[in-house]
């Protein structure tokens, strides 16, 4: 049987094996881009070189879909406009967080509302805010639900952006309080959870993310809007507005992001049933005995079809993507989007493979992924 690397080495035959899209060892943490861990999301070098490289001050920028905000953060702090669109709730509030214009009268409101929560929390008046969904008892400690619900009302007295900047936070911690083993693994695996420990890890991380969007505070900036909407119908996008698409479309047959972050969209009040419906690719759909890649790629033909509209004539799109095994089987995902784009009318600039950096703590040891395709596509 064909190894995922195999495909790599076949596809490598034809395309420039190149150090050009890699950063191996650059910092990819800094700022607001750690406010919140995100699986498969880009490093932001990737955005920053396409976006210099590819457009000028005042260009519109788009990420059909924007997962964590990269893209995004990215575009504004070199003064371009940006549009996300994602169907996880979980993406929009991160992204939503971290394209804020914070003021310095957010700022105080925060760090007051950090120096009151201890107070808040033990008023007899603070009535848990808890979500009821099934099986929560299973994934949590009844001290952490508790606590989470106690922090969760809290933030509802805030003003945005100050709120969004806050439940993003409560979002961050909810897999590290809970039994999930990780943010990519969606199995149980009870230990002792000291009393406490919500708060305690809320408070430190709402303290850094203070911190990271101050550095960036008085950065000039571009404008952002980010979309919950289904990638496939860029509703509200208008034909030929945009300079440069740059995106990490959702690797087929790796993720199942509806499942990873659904103890964070029941605590963020988000709609778990628009995301899960809207997937494309998720792995529990590809597992299923005897399925093929061809539901993905009439899904990405219709995204594709999206993005040819919206772009300018001319306009730029660079697609980070990695290949896949469904049954068995390898895929040559990059290949066969460039034969899709093609035919829609989207010309395949140029195509490279880059090496992702194995000595990042993010990067997944277990998995095969350790190359992927960066393709660049104009609009004819
Ligand atoms: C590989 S991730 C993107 C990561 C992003 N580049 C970042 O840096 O965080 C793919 C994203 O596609 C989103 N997605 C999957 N199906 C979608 C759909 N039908 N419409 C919009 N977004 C979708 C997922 O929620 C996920 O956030």
């Amino acid at each position: 049987m064909e190894t995922r690397k195999d495909i790599y080495t076949a596809a490598a035959l034809e395309t420039i094996e190149s150090t050009e899209w890699d950063f191996i060892g650059a910092k990819t943490q800094q700022h607001l881009h750690s406010l919140h861990s995100y699986p498969a999301r880009m490093i932001p070098q990737i955005p920053r070189k396409a976006i210099l490289d590819y457009t000028k001050e005042g260009d519109l920028v788009l990420d059909p879909f924007a997962g964590c905000g990269t893209t995004l953060l990215e575009a504004i702090l070199l003064g371009r406009d940006v549009i996300g669109v994602d169907s996880n709730p979980v993406a929009c509030l991160i992204s939503n967080a971290k394209i804020a214009s914070y003021t310095p009268e957010d700022f105080a409101i925060l760090k007051n509302f950090l120096e009151q929560l201890d107070h808040m929390l033990l008023d007899k008046n603070c009535k848990p805010s808890i979500p009821v969904y099934k099986n929560m008892e299973y994934w949590f400690a009844k001290d952490a639900i508790e606590e989470l619900g106690k922090i969760k009302s809290c933030i509802y007295t805030l003003p945005n952006p100050c709120r969004i900047l806050a439940l993003c936070c409560l979002s961050a911690i909810i897999v590290r309080v809970s039994y999930q083993t990780s943010d990519t693994k969606y199995a149980r695996k009870e230990s002792e959870y000291l009393p406490g420990t919500s708060v305690k890890n809320f408070k430190a991380k709402l303290t850094s993310a203070i911190a990271h969007a101050e550095e960036i505070s008085t950065a000039k900036r571009g404008d952002a809007k980010v979309l919950s909407l289904d990638g496939r119908r860029l509703e509200g996008i208008k034909d030929n507005s945009v300079k440069l698409i740059v995106t990490s479309p959702p690797y087929l047959n790796a993720y199942d992001y509806h499942k990873y972050h659904r103890h964070r969209m029941q605590w963020i009040d988000g709609d778990v049933a628009f995301a899960r419906d809207r997937e494309i690719g998720k792995h529990d759909t590809f597992t299923r005995k005897g399925a093929t890649p061809e539901p993905y790629f009439a899904d990405m033909e219709l995204c594709f079809r999206e993005w040819y509209r919206v772009l300018q004539k001319g306009g730029l799109c660079l697609v980070v993507i990695g290949d896949a095994i469904v049954s068995g089987q390898p895929v040559a995902v990059a290949d066969t989007f460039i034969t899709q784009m093609q035919k829609i009318g989207m010309h395949c600039e140029r195509r490279w493979i880059r090496h992702l950096d194995i000595n990042k703590k993010s990067f997944n040891q277990q998995s095969r992924i350790k190359k992927e395709h960066v393709i660049l596509f104009r609009k004819n």
